[in-house]
């Protein structure tokens, strides 16, 4: 059984996917152990407590260098023996010792198709606000490994939604949440606790 650490900054509703998914016994392979935040006022962390999974919070701002917290975060998520952690709303970068530590391991969840409206400062709203400005029709949400790169890590799973005339950033947001984001999470997560993902340099193969 694989330790599930899920990795959360603000209201949690991919945290929440990930519970319910469990609740109904599509996280075969893997048992959510930790949800870690990096803000203490998070709902997320109530979501967890409702749940009875452990919580507990570590602050960049606390650190006073990028190296300091990842040193920290490394050591809290060895001491929380996690097998697969999931960024599910983090919203702190990730430093090099991390990465390297729980290489291919790490599994983010970024609101459109990447390569499409990704990088740095593409996160929450921003990304929805930029395709609208772009006048994509189709946009999505990818899970995907995380590495150095920030949103450039392996490919696990996309799904596309349509945008729509008349589409606010945060009428956009809720579609792509509900019809790619939590459908997508919470399949990565299961196939990665049934060893079903194969990892080819920077693509991955799913095992159907
Ligand atoms: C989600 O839309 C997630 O994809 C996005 O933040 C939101 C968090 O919502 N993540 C990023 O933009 C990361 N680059 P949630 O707290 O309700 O799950």
């Amino acid at each position: 059984m694989k330790n599930i650490v899920v990795l959360v900054s603000g209201g949690g509703t991919n945290l929440q996917a990930l519970l319910d998914a469990q609740n109904r016994g599509e996280l075969a392979g893997g048992k959510i152990t930790c949800v870690i935040s990096s803000n203490p006022n998070a709902y997320a962390l109530e979501r967890a407590k409702k749940h009875n999974v452990e919580t507990a919070v570590i602050r960049r701002k606390d650190y006073d260098s990028l190296e300091a917290y990842d040193e920290a975060l490394t050591a809290l998520l060895t001491q929380k023996g996690a097998d697969v952690i999931v960024l599910a709303g983090f919203m702190t970068i990730l430093g090099k010792k991390v990465i390297g530590a729980f290489r291919n391991k790490i599994i983010n969840i970024h609101p459109a198709l990447i390569p499409s409206f990704c990088g740095e400062g593409y996160y929450g709203l921003r990304v929805h606000e930029e395709a609208l400005k772009k006048g994509v029709k189709v946009t999505g949400a990818t899970a995907h490994f995380v590495n150095e790169v920030c949103d450039g890590g392996p490919i696990i799973l996309q799904k596309a939604v349509e945008v729509q005339n008349g589409d606010t950033p945060e009428v956009l947001q809720k579609r792509v949440m509900e019809q790619a984001e939590w459908k997508i999470l919470p399949k990565a997560v299961a196939l990665f606790c049934q060893d079903k993902i194969i990892v080819n340099g920077n693509t991955t193969e799913i095992i159907e």
